[in-house]
């Protein structure tokens, strides 16, 4: 750069004094700083930015802290052997693993040598073993989207590798619309690029991008005047504080917008669910998720193992669900005497599925508000039939059902109830136990309107579960006793247990005929895919002959504002379609797995029990028990390590993955498991 053109970093507050200590990498690992360099198309300025920051790096980074040169494939002239020429001598440079003469794509300049490209899997190890000496920059070939090979693009290899991304562009002209279109492909499949840097004269298009991408950093430099190293080192210094500046968000996660700025802005404002106004563990800052997994504000992917509270079907749709509303052409509309095509294809299939297609679905919000709906009609079904004094709701032990008062009645958790207990209405709860069941039921009689249970597993108490003949037997003592049967299926519906409903379980085993169903069912959670809030209530035509009416007095006055919200009903129609036509298929595979692979753990000092139905998979630690054991936080951090999300339930480690997950990412899972449980073990 020649004196008396504008710096065009200048406006970085970055300070050569913070430059000085930019070597000690406050993360304490260097792997996190490591980064991939990839660009709007060949040609653009790669690896002029690679030589820039090779020269800068030299004013701001010790030897030992310093990125090393990393360009797995090259074709035509060896960019490894010119950066040799002309980057400082200190500069490390680790040999491609593949090199071809010609100067074209590299599967296509592979093929000429009758070779092939290496795997996307090896690029991933050796990047990931050189980086243990140290960070590395990763030139990449072409564009993020190149063909990798005739059947993978290279920006696979990015995506297992999820290191923060730098994305260079030119000012030339139709600079800001290759830019744009990039990034925007890369937001769509979850990659956010960490900087975009430019290369060239035009402040107007770095002004263009800093408005169109905020809050991406865009940061400017001027080319090399003179293509020695002196000239290099010249340029690069003369501009330092822009590369300090990328240094920073790179390294430094305070400075690498979002990952500390979230945090500390959520310290100030947010209260989370199930927690003090402070928490002590840090929350993790998720900025984008696709498919089986989120990433992480830092630029890690991880997978999302208990599918975001037991929400997400088939997987995440990160921005894709964008493009999907966008076939839409409604948003949201009230549902009092109002009703969508969506709500209505969805309570067909519901009803269908549930083998009750003369019930009726009651639309709400979420998992607590169904089975409040449930209770409600439970108690007018009661009075309708002249029998008011059927009031007493009974649950079991172990059961959660949700936060709002009544579901706290019916399941009385002492954990979340106890400072409420003011305010719970009278109920009974059982032992999962058909004889004792019998027993209260006996006592109860003619006092109880409604059974409330969790069918086959009890989730919130650590997937605790009981068998199909159990449950059997529980709905039969119901029918026998004449009391209504509320099946809370807002964790176990959408196939979780290999069945698309979970007390199906018991349907295959109930000899009489009919066969029980139950009377009320309430479901939530992946009801829309898990993108949307969406619950609904299932009323069987028991019910519904019962509370037939169409006096405006009988109305069961319960409506919230985003009852059967459309998007969320539209989306949830398609995945109820594609759910009840193939069956819980995914759910079989993953179950499959799970009982393959996680047998070697059973009998290590550490595991109490192994629990797995469909795509459930719960370890039991042979640990004290409680939701706020310590356990958690250090499985969540062994988790992490391995890139796994999860949640564990006190001493109980378990997996529920979206139905997309792959094998690879479920022996990811197992290996966690094994992690936690070795480690518990010591
Ligand atoms: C079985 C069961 N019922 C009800 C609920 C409450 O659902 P929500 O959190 O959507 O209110 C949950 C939540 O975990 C649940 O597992």
């Amino acid at each position: 750069m020649t004196q008396g053109k504008s710096n065009p970093t200048t406006s970085h507050s970055a300070s050569l004094e913070s430059a000085r200590v930019l070597g000690n990498d406050p993360t304490g690992n260097p792997a996190l700083a490591s980064f991939v360099v990839c660009a709007t198309d060949t040609e653009v300025g790669k690896t002029t930015f690679s030589l820039l920051w090779a020269h800068a790096q030299e004013n701001f980074s010790p030897p030992s802290h310093r990125w090393a040169y990393f360009k797995p494939v090259e074709t035509g002239d060896s960019d490894s052997i010119s950066l040799r020429a002309l980057a400082p001598s200190t500069l490390k440079i680790h040999p491609p693993v593949g090199r071809f003469q010609a100067a074209m794509a590299p599967h296509r300049a592979a093929a000429l040598e009758g070779a092939a490209m290496p795997s996307i899997a090896k690029i991933t190890s050796d990047a990931k073993s050189l980086r243990q000496f140290g960070p590395l920059f990763l030139e990449s070939f072409g564009s993020p989207f190149s063909p990798w090979d005739d059947s993978t693009l290279q920006i696979e290899l990015f995506q297992d590798l999820a290191w923060p991304m730098i994305l260079i562009g030119s000012t030339t002209v139709g600079g800001v619309g290759r830019m744009l279109g990039l990034v925007t492909a890369l937001k769509a499949i979850g990659v956010n690029p960490r900087a975009i840097v430019l290369l060239g004269e035009d402040a107007w298009t770095e002004g263009e991008l800093k408005k169109r991408l905020s809050p991406i950093p865009v940061i400017r430099f001027l080319p090399p005047e003179k293509w020695t190293p002196e000239g290099l080192s010249t340029c690069a210094r003369s501009q330092l504080e822009g590369f300090v500046t990328l240094a920073e968000l790179l390294i430094n996660p305070k400075h690498s917008n979002p990952s500390q700025t979230l945090i500390d802005r959520d310290a100030k404002w947010i209260w989370h669910p199930y927690a003090p106004t402070r928490l002590r563990e840090t929350p993790l800052p998720v900025i984008g998720s696709r498919d089986e997994f989120v990433t992480l504000a830092d630029g890690r992917e991880v997978i999302d193992a208990i599918s975001s509270w037991w929400t997400i079907l088939y997987g995440h749709k990160g921005n894709r669900l964008s493009s999907e509303m966008s076939e839409l052409a409604l948003d949201h509309v009230q549902f009092a005497g109002i009703t969508h095509p969506g709500a209505i294809d969805l309570a067909g299939i519901l009803l269908e599925s549930a083998k009750m297609p003369q019930g009726r679905v009651f639309y709400s919000d979420n998992g607590s508000t169904a089975v409040e709906v449930a209770l409600k009609l439970a108690w007018m079904y009661w009075r309708k039939l002249d029998q008011p004094g059927r009031t007493l709701f009974v649950g079991f032990e172990n059961a959660y059902h949700g936060d709002t008062f009544a579901t706290m009645a019916i399941a009385r958790h002492p954990l979340f109830t106890k400072g409420f207990e003011g305010f719970l209405f009278e109920a009974r709860i059982s032992p999962v136990d058909p004889e004792a069941l019998d027993r209260l039921l006996q006592k109860e009689s003619g006092k109880v309107a409604a059974v409330v249970l969790e069918p086959l597993i009890q989730g919130a108490a650590g997937m605790v579960m009981h068998s199909p003949e159990t449950l059997a037997k529980i709905m039969n003592i119901c029918h026998r006793h004449n009391v209504l049967f509320i099946a809370d299926e807002v964790m176990t519906g959408s196939g979780r247990t290999g069945k698309i409903w979970a007390h199906e379980h018991a349907r295959e085993i109930v000899s009489s005929d009919p066969p029980p169903l139950p009377d009320l069912i309430a479901a939530g959670k992946t009801l829309g895919g898990g993108f949307l809030p969406l619950a609904a209530t299932l009323v069987s035509p028991k019910l519904v002959e019962v509370l037939d009416s169409d006096d405006p007095a009988e109305a069961l006055f319960h409506g919230h504002s985003y009852t059967a919200h459309a998007i969320a009903c539209a989306l949830g129609a398609k995945y109820w379609k594609k759910l009840t036509m193939e069956g819980p298929v995914d759910s079989l595979r993953i179950e499959a797995f799970w009982k393959n692979r996680l047998g070697r753990l059973i009998g290590l000092p550490s595991v109490k029990e192994i629990r797995i139905q469909g795509s459930i998979a719960a370890i039991e630690l042979a640990l004290p028990p409680g939701y706020i054991s310590p356990v958690r936080a250090q499985a969540v951090q062994i988790g992490l390590e391995h890139g796994v999300l999860w949640r564990p339930l006190g001493n109980i480690l378990y997996a529920m993955p979206p139905y997309c997950t792959s094998e690879a990412s479920l022996e990811t899972i197992a290996m966690a498991f094994e992690s936690a449980v070795a480690f518990f073990s010591k």
